[in-house]
């Protein structure tokens, strides 16, 4: 196991650079199942979980590799049905082969991804939603097992706007005989990257954004060459790592139009910054405001900032409470945060901060991924030494992050642990 060992309290200076976004990437790698000729992808971030899509891709009879210059292309080969638990219980992304199989190959065996972390995390819409277009499930032995003669189009209304429940749809409908309408769909950035990148290929897709998608299904999709956008998570943790120890940093390839939410936020706890079309200079910040937040689906506050921001609510000036209504089980990183001297409180499904003048540094276990990055975030302003453990969580999410924060100024380093 390795952990990160964080000497705290320099300001961060300089430049960090934004990788490509994992929550696209993810996606639209498992589009060139539907594809009939090679996809060429660039801006690709290297991560525990393109690994994980990269093998998983090869086990479904796709070409799938890394080159020297660090694109990735994935060649068509004969397609296999089966996506197995062993890998569908490291990443449970893996359920957007679903639809893409269906689409394709009639059936599809994709092992049920169990909970996580952060809770049970069901694909029940998915389900329902593919039923619709003419697909049969049977549960059994923990796998998901699907069929059907041809998908056809359909009118589905999500009960809620789920990310890849939304995802698997547009891939399955692309393929499908007639028009699909997905209604209450979720409006994520990395949807509209996911359409975008299908369009390329030859779909036809319209709404992508709104809360309403239409599809018309095409006989077939070619490959092409897609440049995956950048990572609006990674970049607003980036954001609060240069907030919480009051440096001055520019933040270079940020989705600024995705962050609305997030930079929102963080003006209205007094974070200046000076803002481009696809960068940010954060400036030297004070003690910033204590603020209310709840997390919402986009254009609202993500969940995915919910723990990071967090992080900077424990040093802010009075109190700040922030709701999490996406998942049930996100506070993991609450008794860590208290361990380093925060002050946070829980009541159903809040979390209430009092401001505190100093973290101090202490060993801290990771549970979940953007939990993980709240630690790092809390260790660079702590006082003292924070050694942030089972950072494989945290490698899953984000490329290379010690050597980046070590660029710009931070004493982080990534060492063998025992635990
Ligand atoms: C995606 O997960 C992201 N993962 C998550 O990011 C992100 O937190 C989440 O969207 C919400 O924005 C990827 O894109 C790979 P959902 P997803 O389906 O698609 C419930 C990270 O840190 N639900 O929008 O699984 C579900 O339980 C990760 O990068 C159902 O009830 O999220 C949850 O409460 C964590 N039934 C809510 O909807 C379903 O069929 C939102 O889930 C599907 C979802």
């Amino acid at each position: 196991m390795e952990k990160l060992v964080i000497h705290g309290g320099r300001p961060l200076k300089g430049v960090l650079q934004v990788s490509g976004s994992k929550n696209a990437a993810l996606p639209i790698m498992f589009a060139s199942i539907l594809v009939d000729s090679p996809m060429h992808y660039s801006n690709v971030p290297r991560l525990r979980d393109i690994q994980t899509t990269i093998k998983l891709l090869n086990i479904l009879g796709c070409k799938a590799e890394r080159g020297d210059d660090g694109d990735i292309v994935v060649a068509p080969g004969s397609l296999a049905p089966e996506a197995p638990y062993d890998l569908v219980k490291t990443m449970r992304a893996s359920v957007l082969v679903l639809g893409p199989l269906l689409a394709r190959l009639g059936r599809a065996r994709v092992a049920l991804p169990g909970g996580c972390a952060i809770g049970a995390r069901p694909v029940d819409q998915h389900l329902k939603a593919l039923e619709k277009m003419g697909a049969v499930f049977d549960l059994a032995e923990g796998y998901i097992e699907g069929r059907c003669k041809a998908l056809h189009g359909a009118d589905i209304t999500f009960d809620i706007p789920t990310v890849g429940g939304t995802e698997n749809l547009l891939m399955a409908a692309s393929l499908a005989r007639g028009e699909t309408i997905l209604r209450n769909a979720a409006r994520e950035p990395e949807i509209v990257d996911l359409a975008r990148c299908l369009n390329a290929c030859g779909a036809k897709i319209s709404g992508q954004g709104s809360d309403v998608i239409h599809i018309q299904g095409v006989e077939r999709l070619h490959g092409c060459s897609y440049r995956v956008m950048p990572d609006r998570i990674e970049a607003g943790t980036f954001l609060v790592a240069a907030a919480i120890t009051r440096g001055e940093v520019l933040i270079k390839d940020c989705p600024v139009a995705e962050l609305a939410a997030t930079l929102a936020k963080l003006r209205e706890m007094g974070l200046t910054m000076e803002i481009g079309d696809d960068w940010v200079r954060v400036l030297p910040a004070g003690r910033l405001r204590g603020v209310d937040a709840a997390t919402r689906p986009h254009p609202g506050f993500p969940t995915d900032m919910q723990a990071q921001i967090m992080a900077l609510m424990t040093l802010a000036e009075g109190s700040s409470s922030i709701e999490e209504t996406i998942f049930e089980n996100r506070f993991m990183h609450v008794p860590e945060l208290n361990r380093m001297g925060a002050d946070i409180r829980l009541s159903s499904g809040k979390a209430l901060v009092r401001g505190v003048d100093a973290l101090a540094g202490a060993p801290v276990m990771a549970s979940d991924l953007r939990a993980s990055a709240s630690l790092v975030i809390a260790g660079l302003a702590a006082k003292g030494v924070t050694e942030v453990q089972r950072i494989y969580h945290l490698d899953r999410g984000y490329e290379c992050i010690e050597e980046k924060l070590r660029a710009a100024g931070a004493d982080i380093i990534r060492a063998s642990s025992a635990l």
